[in-house]
């Protein structure tokens, strides 16, 4: 074949980027593969509606099957995001035997298992390196980098909205509300900017990274949350004055057998690695037994950063359809029996 066809379920701030890499670094992902990449169709709510993104032949339809059930299409790559309509897309695409990319972390988090279940039995992939970190490669660092070690603690900053308000509020004493609505406009909040600033996007990124970090079953109910609503300029200006800067910051640790999971804000001092990290960046700090201390680094949110990250799981998808290895990478959790007890 010349090219694999793909279908996006999806043309927003990440759909919009992958469109974009795919059209503008063909070049490097035939270097790469040795065959093009096309999208072929992409579901959308609206398909009337102005877009600034040029998408040439490409198909826009309201109609889920057109993306699922087309058999041209390989891989479906899902950046539509929220949870039912998306895990039943997605479980047809696994059952029509497509391959899944899915950049969507209140999915993974709630249904992550399951739906990597199904995707072996039916031996296709699914991969999700979008799901935290936005550009950071810190899913496959986890699970290919530093797969040989016993890592003990992840620890970071893996929302982006969050920290640019945190950032915005602390530098330019920008209002809390002003700073949301920049990084709404920005395309770096959720749907429902909520699930940003209460800590529960936080929450969901730390489930899967702890998952995958000690190989073990974390729910989302697991992790203990607060997030920065209540937090006020004030606040900021007391801790910069005594040289703190305020992060919200993902914990996660494992200890005699125990997991910890927990969002929460934090003040931390001025020459702590983590408060140079500015607006959507996120940064998280890994320690292993043989590796030591590891830290991983970049835009945390965002059309072409996250798009990058989208497309690194594309290009796996590819290379294992073209040495017929697709299905076969997924990780089960090695200790089912690991105690949880952030809440104890
Ligand atoms: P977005 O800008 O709101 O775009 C969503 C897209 O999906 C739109 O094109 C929308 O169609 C389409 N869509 C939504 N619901 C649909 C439905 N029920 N049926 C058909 N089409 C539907 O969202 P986004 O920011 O790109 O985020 C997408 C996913 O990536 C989410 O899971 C998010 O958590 C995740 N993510 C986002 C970022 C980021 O920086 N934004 C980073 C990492 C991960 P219309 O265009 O017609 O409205
Ligand atoms: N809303 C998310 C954030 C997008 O701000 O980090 C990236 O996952």
């Amino acid at each position: 074949k010349d090219y694999v066809s793909i279908g996006l379920l999806g043309l927003g701030t990440v759909g919009s980027g992958v469109v974009q890499l795919v059209e503008n670094h063909q070049d490097e992902l035939v270097h790469q593969l040795g065959c093009g990449v096309k999208v072929k169709s992409i579901l959308v709510r609206n398909t009337e509606k102005e877009r600034d993104i040029q998408i040439g032949q490409t198909f826009l339809t309201s109609n889920p099957d057109d993306v699922l059930q087309d058999p041209e299409i390989d891989l479906v790559v899902e950046v539509m995001g929220g949870i039912e309509e998306a895990r039943e897309h997605i479980t047809k695409a696994i059952q029509a035997k497509k391959h899944v990319v899915t950049a969507n972390k209140d999915l993974i988090a709630l249904h992550g298992p399951e739906l990597q279940k199904a995707a072996v039995e039916n031996g296709v992939d699914l991969f999700y390196e979008a799901s935290v970190g936005g550009g950071i490669p810190i899913l496959r660092g986890l699970t290919e980098g530093l797969v040989s070690d016993r890592l003990k603690k992840v620890m970071g900053i893996v929302n982006g909205t969050t920290n640019y308000i945190l950032t915005k509020m602390e530098e330019e004493g920008q209002s809390y509300e002003n700073a949301l609505k920049k990084a709404q406009e920005l395309g770096f909040a959720e749907a429902d900017p909520t699930a940003d600033v209460e800590g529960l996007d936080a929450a969901r990124k730390m489930a899967i990274l702890a998952r995958l970090a000690f190989s073990t079953s974390v729910a989302l109910d697991d992790v203990e949350v607060e997030g920065i609503s209540k937090l006020s300029l004030e606040d900021l200006h007391y801790g910069q004055k005594l040289g703190y800067s305020m992060k919200l910051i993902g914990f996660a640790q494992v200890d005699d057998h125990k997991v910890e999971v927990s969002v929460q804000p934090t003040f931390l001092s001025k020459s702590h690695p983590l408060s140079s990290v500015k607006n959507e960046y996120n940064a998280i700090y890994v320690q292993g037994e043989a590796v030591g201390e590891t830290m991983f680094y970049g835009p945390g949110a965002g059309s072409l950063p996250t798009a990058t990250a989208v497309m690194a799981d594309v290009v796996a998808v590819i290379k294992n359809l073209l040495l017929g290895v697709n299905g076969k990478s997924a990780v089960a959790p090695r200790y089912e029996s690991v105690l949880k007890s952030p809440k104890e």
